[in-house]
């Protein structure tokens, strides 16, 4: 069983992944905790508890954390991306395509549980400390809370089973710049000071979500066979998928789809072996032209160069098995909603 927190800006495709984890049989996952990125952290923290009152999980815990990045200045919520809510605008009073009037009020606040008194950071430690070896933080969006976690208890990385990260690219290109990945642009320092400890620590950056795409089709088919959680991610996908078949990933592509990005990284946790990894020391570029780029030592340079001595390695995940991921992320949500 692995027990898990997902460190979330949700997010169209963090929905996704949240589904995906409440569906498998293999995980419990002990809470969400939320961080400013796609959304600010009151619609973050919203959409967590209302994601997890659609898919019926509301005895999770939703602990609320950073609205702004560690150091740098807090850039433009992705409301192309993702819609002004977060959720592709399907929270009533949203436009399409216009920046939501309002984060959307729960559905039953007698159903939902109250918000975590721990802020985010202090709850990724306490279930540390709870579960010693036995936690998995899967981080899906900007690296402020675990950061924060970090700076708070240097001894977190020893304490977890592992640390899962969405975000970065090696050799596909950017998805914000030429060599940047939203989740590190947005938050570049607290994703280099993570780097810098050593915990079993993995990173599912672009270089494998951008192959593992969702079509409408597929889409569809969980609208049709997965209930109200199929019909979540259906609905809100509708604004996701228009951004990446006209500007995104999917430009240019026959069939409508959007990359299931925070979703692999859960499948990680479930599949590993359909990955294969690299591993090397990393940094990520705090300043400058190449901001928020992940960099990779991949000869594996034995003697001392500047910004790079002790760093311990990471394991970026360079391919993926994407049939099987796809295949096994569907399969999940419908056989769950079936049960
Ligand atoms: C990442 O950025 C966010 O927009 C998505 O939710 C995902 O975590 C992809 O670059
Ligand atoms: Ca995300």
């Amino acid at each position: 069983m692995h027990k898990i927190i997902i460190d979330t800006d949700p997010g169209v495709d963090d929905t996704m992944a949240i589904a995906y984890a409440l569906a498998h049989p293999d995980i419990e996952l002990l809470g969400l905790t939320t961080v400013f990125g796609n959304i600010n952290i009151d619609y973050s923290t919203r959409n967590a508890q209302y994601i997890l009152d659609v898919l019926g999980a509301e005895s999770v815990a939703v602990a609320r954390g950073a609205a702004i990045p560690l150091v740098q200045s807090p850039l433009p919520h992705a409301d192309f991306v993702h819609g002004g809510d977060g959720l592709g605008n399907v929270y009533p009073g949203s436009q399409p395509g216009a920046p939501a009037p309002g984060a959307a009020p729960l559905r039953s606040e007698a159903r939902h549980a109250q918000l975590e008194p721990l802020d985010a950071a202090d709850f990724i430690i306490r279930s540390a400390q709870e579960h010693p070896g036995e936690l998995t933080i899967v981080a899906v969006g900007p690296l402020t809370n675990v950061a924060e976690a970090l700076r708070r208890e240097p001894r977190l990385p020893s304490l977890v089973a592992g640390l899962v990260i969405m975000g970065g690219c090696v050799d596909e290109p950017g998805n914000v710049s030429p060599v940047a990945e939203a989740n590190f642009l947005n938050d570049p320092h607290a994703a280099d000071e993570l780097l810098a400890a050593d915990w079993p620590a993995t990173i599912v950056g672009l270089d494998v979500t951008h192959r593992i795409m969702l079509t409408d089709t597929h889409l569809k088919q969980l609208d049709d066979q997965a209930g109200e959680t199929g019909a979540l991610i259906w609905q809100s996908s509708r604004f996701y998928v228009d951004f990446y078949t006209q500007s995104g990933a999917a430009k240019g592509l026959d069939e409508p789809q959007c990359a299931m990005h925070d979703a692999a990284a859960v499948a990680y946790v479930l599949q590993p072996d359909a990955f294969t990894v690299e591993k090397g020391a990393a940094r990520v570029v705090p300043e400058g032209i190449a901001i928020g780029q992940l960099a990779l030592d991949r000869k594996g340079y034995t003697y001392a160069v500047p910004h790079w001595q002790d760093r311990p390695a990471s394991a970026v995940c360079m391919t993926v098995d994407a049939d099987r991921v796809r295949e096994h992320f569907l399969r999940t949500i419908i056989s769950h909603h079936r049960r």
